[in-house]
């Protein structure tokens, strides 16, 4: 969890005692899991249910905007249609349908409509994603209502499929100093102050306390901006927990982040039994030249908050303010994900897996198990892989309740306290963080700072990296292919990000391993891509060579924890 870190929410504005909802009275849970040794074990409930495995295979249609809000005085807009061939969602495929999976050929005609009238046509490959399909923004009225749209698929003349969505282009607030939304196709969050164009941004910073350090003195800000992070996540400890809410000690600093370019992951302070407070920040702050999202709670589920707390936040949120996504963070491995994950359009999830025992809690003196015990890593087993199988297992359940939402990441940058025996070393922080990338985080916000030299030390290089132009494109303007295979080791992750205009792909290669790996490792193309030649190094000082057209290699391995991050010439085509 962050026991610390709920600590400081409990004691900041939960109230010590806050009510939760599943467990017998007087038993404290995390998770929703009892975790005092006077306490026992109960069933906590919340398990994801998977919906299940159809005896045909089933056409799982769908389709959505790109861009999860669009302006009147935006000139492009396209919508997102995918015909996949799933197991568990969808509608049947024609009788015995399984042959279809493999024939290309077999394409869907595709009717879109609006308001009851053909609005356009196309066809759909059987299994493809994400065929992105223009359309004329003009048609669309603009104002708050979300524009119905519908899709008919048919198939083979007889079988028809139905989709819909809805699109919003909202009227351009005069009054506003910024907006965001949600690329949908990418998962990237794009901004657009005034008149200026829209442009994406990878979101790198740590959660930092105001009472450990911004409280000190508006400075802070300029030493923080200095350091490379474009973002600043201000967690509302000390003074910003009073009521009245401190606003003329406030204010100097919302006018230093806009001064220095800053945006602001910004906290509502939502409480879910008074929500006075939230909509007072949210009436007061939106039309902020550095808001890019609001952060609408923190470990919700780690909490025990009710489960509809967060979704309720989310619409209140959104009709005082349509104009900016919210995100929120999650600590739980599976404990009702699909009621707390909506309220945010971005999920950060903040798994902890360093230098803590996640079978025997070392704080409580309990077992940690599926119904039981608080070990600071919920469902985890103290490796790497835990972050990775976390994003990994948030975004099936995403798909399978047909949400289009990005994930961030929350490294861990703290230790030496409660369930961590240590801090990460600097090797350690990189590796969970380019392993997030790897696994489709479209931003990195660390708990927390202050945090070690060597920690430090590392972001900030780090920051230049996945801050800069370069690298966001990929990340936040290209298709991935996640976990290439790796020929001569294992626990190596790799993930590859192809702009296939420019002939040139983003590779990023992470080595799990605490040891070297001492005999050649190769990285396998996927298919249709082909290796030319390395065009540069941007992190990481281990030389890779290509190999043949389908596989880099580096002859010597790879050190412990070793990162890559390269920029390579590709063709694409067999
Ligand atoms: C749970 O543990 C607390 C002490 O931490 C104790 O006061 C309470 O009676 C216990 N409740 C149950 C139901 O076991
Ligand atoms: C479906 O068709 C395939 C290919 O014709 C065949 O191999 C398979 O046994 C069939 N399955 C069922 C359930 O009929
Ligand atoms: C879209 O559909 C919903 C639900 O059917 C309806 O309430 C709403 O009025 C429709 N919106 C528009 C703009 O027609
Ligand atoms: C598909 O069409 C049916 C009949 O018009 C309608 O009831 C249903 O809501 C539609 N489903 C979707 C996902 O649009
Ligand atoms: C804040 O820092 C500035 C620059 O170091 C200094 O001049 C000023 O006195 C400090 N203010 C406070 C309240 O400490
Ligand atoms: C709710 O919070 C507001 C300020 O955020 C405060 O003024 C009010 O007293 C609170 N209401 C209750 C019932 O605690
Ligand atoms: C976790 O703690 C238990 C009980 O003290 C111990 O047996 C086990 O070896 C520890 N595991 C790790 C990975 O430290
Ligand atoms: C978890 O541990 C508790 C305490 O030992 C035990 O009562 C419970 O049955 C265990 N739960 C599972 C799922 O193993
Ligand atoms: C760890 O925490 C303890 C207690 O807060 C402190 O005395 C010690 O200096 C810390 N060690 C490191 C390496 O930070
Ligand atoms: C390229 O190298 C890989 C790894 O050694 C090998 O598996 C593959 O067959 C080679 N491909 C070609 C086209 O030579």
């Amino acid at each position: 969890m962050g026991y610390y870190r709920a600590l400081i929410f409990a004691l900041g504005y939960l109230g010590a005692t806050e009510a939760q909802f599943n467990n017998p009275k007087g038993v404290d849970i995390w998770c929703g899991k009892a975790y005092r040794p006077a306490n026992s074990s109960f069933d906590p409930g919340g398990w994801f249910v998977e919906p299940p495995i159809s005896p045909v295979p089933l056409l799982n249609l769908r389709v959505r905007p790109r861009m999860s809000i669009y302006l009147e005085t935006d000139n492009e807009a396209s919508l997102l249609i995918d015909a996949s061939i799933s197991q568990q969602i969808g509608q049947p495929l024609p009788g015995n349908s399984t042959g279809y999976a493999s024939e290309s050929s077999k394409s869907l005609d595709v009717e879109i409509f609006s308001n009851g009238a053909t609005i356009g046509k196309t066809s759909v490959n059987l299994g493809a994603t994400n065929m992105e399909l223009p359309v004329d923004l003009g048609q669309f009225a603009c104002g708050f209502d979300g524009q119905n749209i519908s899709i008919l698929a048919t198939l083979d003349g007889t079988h028809t499929y139905n989709a819909s969505t809805q699109l919003f282009r909202l009227p351009a607030p005069e009054d506003y100093g910024s907006v965001s939304r949600m690329d949908n196709l990418y998962g990237g969050l794009w901004i657009q102050r005034e008149d200026e164009p829209w442009r994406h941004i990878f979101p790198y910073t740590y959660y930092v306390q105001w009472s450990l350090y911004w409280d000190s003195n508006v400075t802070t800000l300029d030493d923080f901006a200095a350091l490379g992070y474009n973002v600043i996540h201000i967690v509302p400890t000390g003074s910003l927990g009073e009521k009245p809410f401190p606003w003329d000690q406030f204010e100097p600093y919302l006018q230093r982040a806009d001064e220095l370019g800053l945006y602001l992951q910004y906290d509502v302070l939502w409480e879910p039994e008074n929500i006075t407070g939230m909509l007072e920040q949210v009436e007061r702050l939106k039309r902020h030249r550095s808001l890019l999202l609001w952060y609408q709670s923190d470990e919700p589920d780690g909490k025990g908050n009710p489960p509809d707390s967060t979704g309720q936040a989310y619409d209140r949120i959104r009709a005082l303010d349509p104009y900016h996504p919210a995100s929120l963070a999650l600590n739980c491995h599976d404990f009702h994900y699909a009621e707390y994950a909506r309220g945010g359009d971005i999920i950060t999830p903040d798994v902890y897996p360093i230098s803590t025992n996640t079978s025997f809690s070392t704080v409580y003196g309990t077992v940690c198990n599926a119904t039981y015990g608080c070990c600071g890593c919920d469902g985890c087993a103290g490796e790497f892989e835990d972050i990775a199988g976390r994003l990994d297992a948030y975004r099936r359940r995403d798909a399978l309740l047909g949400w289009s939402k990005a994930q961030w990441f929350a490294p861990q940058a703290f230790g030496n306290e409660t369930f961590w025996a240590r801090y990460p070393t600097a090797a350690e922080e990189v590796v969970m963080t380019l392993l997030a990338v790897n696994h489709g985080a479209k931003g990195i916000v660390m708990w927390n700072y202050p945090t070690t030299p060597d920690i430090l030390d590392v972001t900030n290089r780090l920051a230049g990296v996945l801050t800069s132009g370069t690298v966001a494109g990929f990340l936040l303007g290209a298709p991935a292919t996640e976990t290439l295979s790796v020929d001569g080791a294992s626990r190596v992750d790799a993930a590859l990000w192809v702009d296939k205009t420019a002939s040139l792909a983003l590779l990023s290669i992470v080595n799990l391993n605490y040891g070297n790996i001492n005999s050649a490792i190769k990285i396998m193309a996927p298919d249709g891509i082909r290796f030319t030649s390395i065009s540069d190094s941007l992190w990481g000082d281990l030389s890779w060579d290509v190999e043949n057209e389908s596989a880099l290699s580096s002859v010597n391995g790879m050190l412990g924890l070793q990162v890559s991050i390269l920029l390579v010439n590709i063709a694409v085509g067999q």
